[in-house]
């Protein structure tokens, strides 16, 4: 870790997430983790690449653009312009962010799969597959659903059951139907490619236990080589969004081969850039770092951590392209104790989470909370809120804004020629090698302890000293200018340390501090009889309105894509989860279930109305009710009705009376056991308090049709 040592050449990589969902904050972990060592390695002095891309292949994906009708293309170029968006404004430093749908990848795969094959690592089986006979395609597990074999409960995904927990095997459900058509799936044979992963156990056996992986990681990953690997099917058929297999007419790389490579895809785009003269074979040539001479490392999810460290390294191996230096692996996010949750509120998207609050704060919190091992970690609201407010507003940026004022108004913005303690300013030097060698072990939680540590010691000393005082007194205004000189110099240390975590801040302060960029090795060189400039607020704090605010809007959007989804059927698979582990399966996310397709036919016979709650009444008995009379207002299909709607548990009748609300209008009388029941309003939400009845706004008028 000695600085003056030649400069390394890094390469780094964060998993590529899905192109058919938005960026959330259990994304923002890993995301932030890396930027954060990216920049630190680069305040060290040396290059590190941060090169990666978005995952764009997939049946997912393939069915989420059929049913937006549109394109795959044009689906993945919308989702990649949000997720760039949402990783600039989260300060994601990353030097090339790629698709896995382009050329550099089709060619890598191609060549890739072609090296594997002409060593003998290619094997062709036929198997038997779950198979939608009216889509005319092959299910993946998660596209059937059923009821459970288990306790009966319908409407049960193909692998477990989420209302008693069993697993099982797709073909066990009982009743299953395809949640492409609502088609009851049949059994077809179908030749698959698969990839000898056996062929390399004694490579992986070493290699897992090599010191590239994670302990904990290792001992997983050793438990499955020692019950033995299957051979892994890396096609799939038509139809299917993906990159042709050569040599076949139907069949098609499954994601998960070429999603991986996507890394190399990236890094070869990034290089043949204009600007840049980088040697692709140095990063990515077994022979040519046979001593590392350059590094990679992989950031990634412990759910995908049996991708990266058994199929990647194999598949490398046998194509003869270099190996990882190591895969680092982290644990999953929590809110407020919990695994996010669509129903709780808690799955935050990046984008509601920028929309209300910065972005600094968030890294700063993931920093104090992140480790190198996969434990999960929680981001827990309140805390996160009284923690930046102590941390840096009350006690970073506090120690500039404290010393400050003095420097500007008494001395001419000039800071003294001398240092008034060096040897508490060398208790900030000497933290140096502590912190730097925290960041390099990606032990973030334990760097921010530290810098915290020399921030107390500077408002201490601040505190002790007392320059408001001595100011008043004519003959010691040396001793002032130098209090407060040392003040700002252990602020711009602590600043330095600070940079990759919170690099906004680091750039605001370089401002203030007017001596050029903040760089690791500058520490030891304090600021002395430099002019600094006008101090301007750093940071603000949270205020907690902001918090909930968030909240509430990310509940809302969350309810209003359910019921988008039960209306259009969107597939919302955040995941394509038939591609993940099982063994992992506890760190897979939440899922709403999905409709059968209904024809635009069916749904042109909708007639939806905007409709005025007149009247809305406790209905005696009902636990659930409440009974709403509804005006049509003066359209052509004027009148009032009678609706009984479940939405008791939401709302007091008063708050609703006066409401303008949504109704299907043309639904047949139904007659209930409190009356006859002429309609339906439209509610979304995940139930209890949580149920908002549609509220159209601008200018919306009863009896106007809703399209
Ligand atoms: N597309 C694959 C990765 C292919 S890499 C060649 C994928 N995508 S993902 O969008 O589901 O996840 C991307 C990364 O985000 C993964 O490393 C995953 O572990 C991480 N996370 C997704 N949800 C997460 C949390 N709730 N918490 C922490 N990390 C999470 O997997
Ligand atoms: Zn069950």
């Amino acid at each position: 870790m000695n600085p003056v040592e030649k400069p390394r050449k890094i390469l780094i990589t964060s998993a590529l997430p899905y192109a058919n969902g938005p960026i959330h904050l259990g994304h923002m972990v890993e995301y932030i983790q890396t930027d954060i060592w990216a920049r630190f390695q680069r305040l060290r002095g040396n290059s590190c690449i941060f090169a990666w891309a978005d995952d764009a292949h997939g049946t997912p994906i393939m069915l989420r653009a059929q049913q937006e009708g549109i394109e795959p293309q044009e689906l993945i170029d919308k989702m990649k312009q949000e997720h760039e968006r949402d990783f600039n404004d989260f300060l994601i430093s990353y030097d090339n962010f790629h698709t896995t749908h382009s050329e550099e990848n089709k060619y890598f795969s191609e060549t890739i799969y072609l090296a594997a094959k002409a060593k003998g690592n290619i094997a062709t089986k036929t198997i038997k597959q779950a198979y939608d006979p009216e889509a005319n395609m092959f299910l993946p597990d998660r596209f059937i659903k059923g009821e459970c074999p288990k306790c009966g409960t319908p409407d049960q995904y193909g692998d477990n059951c989420e209302s008693c927990g069993a697993t099982y095997s797709t073909t066990e459900v009982v009743n299953p139907y395809s949640v492409v058509t609502g088609a009851t799936p049949i059994e077809k044979d179908s030749e698959h490619y698969f990839f000898k992963i056996n062929d390399y156990a004694d490579f992986l056996k070493e290699w897992v236990n090599s010191g590239s992986v994670q302990k904990e990681i290792a001992n997983k990953m050793n438990e499955w080589l020692e019950d033995g690997l299957n051979d892994w099917d890396i096609s799939r058929d038509a139809p299917y969004w993906g990159f042709k297999i050569p040599g076949t007419e139907d069949k098609y790389f499954y994601v998960w081969l070429d999603a991986p490579i996507g890394y190399i895809a990236s890094f070869k785009n990034y290089c043949d850039r204009d600007d840049n003269d980088i040697d692709f074979d140095e990063y990515w040539s077994a022979e040519r770092n046979q001593n590392n001479e350059t590094e990679l490392y992989h950031f990634i999810g412990k759910d995908i951590a049996y991708f990266h460290t058994l199929f990647w390294p194999a598949v490398l191996k046998s194509a003869d392209f270099r190996l990882p230096t190591a895969v680092f692996c982290h644990g999953f996010l929590n809110v407020n104790g919990q695994k996010m949750s669509k129903s709780r509120g808690t799955f935050i998207q990046a984008r509601v989470f920028l929309d209300h609050l910065p972005a600094e704060p968030l890294r700063y919190y993931y920093a104090a909370k992140l480790s190198n091992t996969v434990d999960d970690i929680d981001l827990n609201l309140k805390d996160f809120q009284l923690r930046i407010n102590s941390d840096l507003v009350g006690k970073v940026v506090n120690i500039a804004s404290r010393c400050a004022g003095f420097i500007s108004k008494k001395f001419d913005e000039k800071l003294s020629a001398t240092l008034a303690d060096e040897a508490l300013y060398q208790q900030f030097i000497d933290a140096s090698d502590s912190i730097a060698q925290a960041y390099e072990d990606r032990r973030y939680s334990k760097a921010m302890r530290e810098i915290m540590a020399l921030a107390d010691l500077a408002n201490q000393y601040v505190d002790e000293k007392q320059p408001w005082v001595l100011a008043k007194d004519e003959t010691r205004q040396q001793e002032v200018q130098d209090i407060c000189s040392l003040g700002i110099n252990m602020f711009r240390a602590i600043i330095t340390y600070l940079k990759p975590v919170l690099p906004e801040l680091a750039a605001k302060s370089e401002d203030f501090l007017n001596a050029g960029e903040l760089s690791w090795n500058d520490i030891a060189t304090p600021l002395l009889s430099s002019e600094i400039k006008k101090f301007k607020p750093l940071m603000t704090r949270i205020e907690e309105d902001k918090v909930d605010a968030m909240l509430e809007a990310n509940k809302l959007l969350l309810a209003e894509a359910a019921t988008l989804q039960a209306k259009t059927n969107t597939n919302n698979t955040d995941k394509d989860t038939d591609t993940k582990m099982s063994d992992a399966s506890d760190t897979t996310n939440e899922q709403d279930p999905i409709s059968p397709t209904i024809e635009f036919d069916d749904f042109a016979k909708i007639d939806l109305r905007v409709v005025k709650i007149l009247k809305a009444e406790h209905v005696e008995g009902a636990d659930k009710l409440l009974q709403l009379t509804l005006d049509l207002g003066e359209g052509e299909s004027k009148g009032q009705r009678n609706v009984f709607a479940g939405i008791k548990s939401a709302y007091e009748p008063a708050e609703l009376e006066g409401k303008l609300t949504v109704m299907v209008a043309n639904l047949a009388p139904r007659k209930m056991r409190f009356g006859m029941s002429e309609g339906m309003v439209l509610a979304a939400g995940p139930g209890g308090k949580d149920i908002f009845v549609l509220n159209p706004d601008e200018g919306a008028l009863p009896g106007m049709r809703v399209k």
